[in-house]
C-alpha cells in the first residue's frame, strides 16, 4: 500500500557524507537495456562503542528487482560491498534490517504520531480507534500553531560548533553512538530543504545553545488511493535536551512538522524517546527494526534506550496496515577475527 519515495536530494544526503567512497555505491545493470536491477550502498562512519571509536561502513539500500528475486543475488551484493569495504581497510559495519539475522545488538520499535489523522485513516495507514469519531480523533491530535519554547529557532551554519559540542556531550551517555565532528554535523544536521530539518533553543539571556531537535523527510507513495498519492512522513533524528524538558522540545518538533504539512511523525524507541512517546500521543507500530554490527562482538544485547544511533534513511516500518521495508543485512562471519571487549 505504501512505497518509499526517496528524492534525489535525500539519496545524495544519505550517500555522500564526508569521506564517502564512490566505489561503495554499487549497482548492477542489465547488459542490453542498462536497467538498474540490484543496488547496495555503504558509507563510512565513525561509530563509538563504549570507549572505542571504530571506523565502520554503514550499509543500506539493498534491493533487488522484483523479477530477479529469490535467485540469491542479495548475498552476492552483500559480498561485493563487503569486499569493497575491506579494500579500504575497514573491517566493521553497522546495518539494520526488519528481518532477524545473527545477532542483533538491539531491537527497536517504531512509534507513529498522527499529525493529519483524517488522511492517515483515509489512506489506511491507521484506523479509527474503538469508540472514537473522526472529529474526536482530529481534536485529540490537534497541536498549537507555533512552538512554545522561547528561543526555539531553525539551526544555521554558524551553529555547527555549538551543536557539535552539545550533541557529542549528549551522545556520550549511550553505549553505541556515532562519533560526530563538525563536518559530520554540517552534513547530517544542517537543514536541507526537503531532506533534514533541525531546530535549537538559544537561551534568550545567555545566547547559549541549550537544546536541539531534528527530523528528516521521507515521503511514501500511496498505492491505489483515489484521493491521495503521497504520504509525507517526518522521522525523528537526533534530539538533545539539557534545559528544555525533552517532552516540551519534542512537542515543539511536532508543531513545526505540522506547520510544514507532514502527515505523520515517526520515532524509534531509542535514546530517551520512551520518555515522551506515550505522552505525546505516539502509537506503537507493529514492526521491529533490528540493529546489527558486523565483525564486532558486544558482551550483551542493549536496551533500545542504550542506543544513540539513528541510521539516516534506514527504515523498516510495519504499521497497522503498512509495510515499509528497506535496510540491509550481512551475515556475521564468525570465522573472522572478532574484536572483543
Ligand atoms: C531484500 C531483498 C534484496 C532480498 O532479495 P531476494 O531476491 O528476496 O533474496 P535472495 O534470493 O537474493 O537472497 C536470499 C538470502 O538473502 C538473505 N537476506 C534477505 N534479506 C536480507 C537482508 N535485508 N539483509 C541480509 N540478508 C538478507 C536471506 O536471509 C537469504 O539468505 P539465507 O538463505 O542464507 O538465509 C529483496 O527482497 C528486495 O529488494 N526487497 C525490497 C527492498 C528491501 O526490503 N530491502 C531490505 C529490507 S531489510
Amino acid at each position: 500500500m505504501f512505497r518509499f519515495n526517496y528524492s534525489k536530494e535525500f539519496l545524495s544526503w544519505a550517500l555522500r557524507p564526508p569521506g564517502y567512497y564512490k566505489s561503495w555505491h554499487i549497482g548492477v545493470r542489465a547488459k542490453a537495456s542498462k536497467k538498474l536491477v540490484a543496488f547496495i550502498t555503504g558509507v563510512p562512519a565513525r561509530i563509538r562503542v563504549r570507549d572505542e571509536v571504530v571506523k565502520m561502513a554503514e550499509i543500506n539500500f539493498l534491493c533487488v528487482h522484483k523479477k530477479l528475486r529469490s535467485k540469491r543475488l542479495a548475498p552476492v551484493m552483500i559480498k561485493e560491498v563487503t569486499r569493497r569495504v575491506h579494500l579500504e581497510n575497514i573491517w566493521q559495519a553497522a546495518y539494520t534490517a526488519g528481518v532477524v539475522l545473527p545477532t542483533p545488538i538491539t531491537t527497536c520499535q517504531y512509534w507513529h504520531r498522527s499529525l493529519n489523522p483524517k488522511k492517515l485513516i483515509d489512506v489506511g495507514f491507521s484506523r479509527l480507534g474503538p469508540r472514537m469519531t473522526m472529529s474526536r480523533t482530529i481534536k485529540l491530535y490537534k497541536l498549537p500553531d507555533s512552538p512554545a519554547t522561547p528561543g526555539f529557532r531553525k539551526m544555521e551554519l554558524h551553529d555547527v560548533p555549538a551543536v557539535t559540542r552539545l550533541l557529542r556531550n549528549y551522545l556520550s551517555q549511550f553505549v553505541v553512538s556515532p562519533d560526530f565532528d563538525e563536518n559530520d554535523v554540517e552534513h547530517w544536521l544542517l537543514p536541507t530543504e526537503g531532506v533534514v530539518d533541525s531546530y535549537l533553543v538559544e537561551s534568550p539571556e545567555t545566547h547559549d545553545v541549550t537544546d536541539f531537535c531534528s527530523f528528516y523527510t521521507l515521503p511514501s507513495s500511496i498505492l491505489g488511493n483515489q484521493n491521495y498519492s503521497i504520504l509525507k512522513a517526518a522521522y525523528s533524528y537526533y534530539n538533545v535536551s539539557t534545559k528544555t524538558p525533552l517532552l516540551q522540545l519534542m512537542n515543539d518538533a511536532l508543531i513545526v512538522a505540522k506547520q510544514k504539512d507532514f502527515d505523520v511523525f515517526n520515532a524509534l524507541d531509542v535514546m530517551h524517546n520512551e520518555s515522551f512517546l506515550k505522552e505525546l500521543k505516539f502509537g506503537p507500530g507493529d514492526g521491529q527494526l533490528h540493529y546489527y554490527l558486523y565483525n564486532y562482538r558486544i558482551r550483551n544485547a542493549l536496551r533500545p534506550s542504550e542506543l544513540g544511533l539513528i541510521r539516516s534513511g534506514l527504515h523498516h516500518i510495519n504499521c497497522s496496515a503498512a509495510i515499509h521495508s528497506q535496510g540491509f543485512g550481512m551475515q556475521c562471519k564468525q570465522e573472522q577475527p572478532l574484536l572483543c571487549f
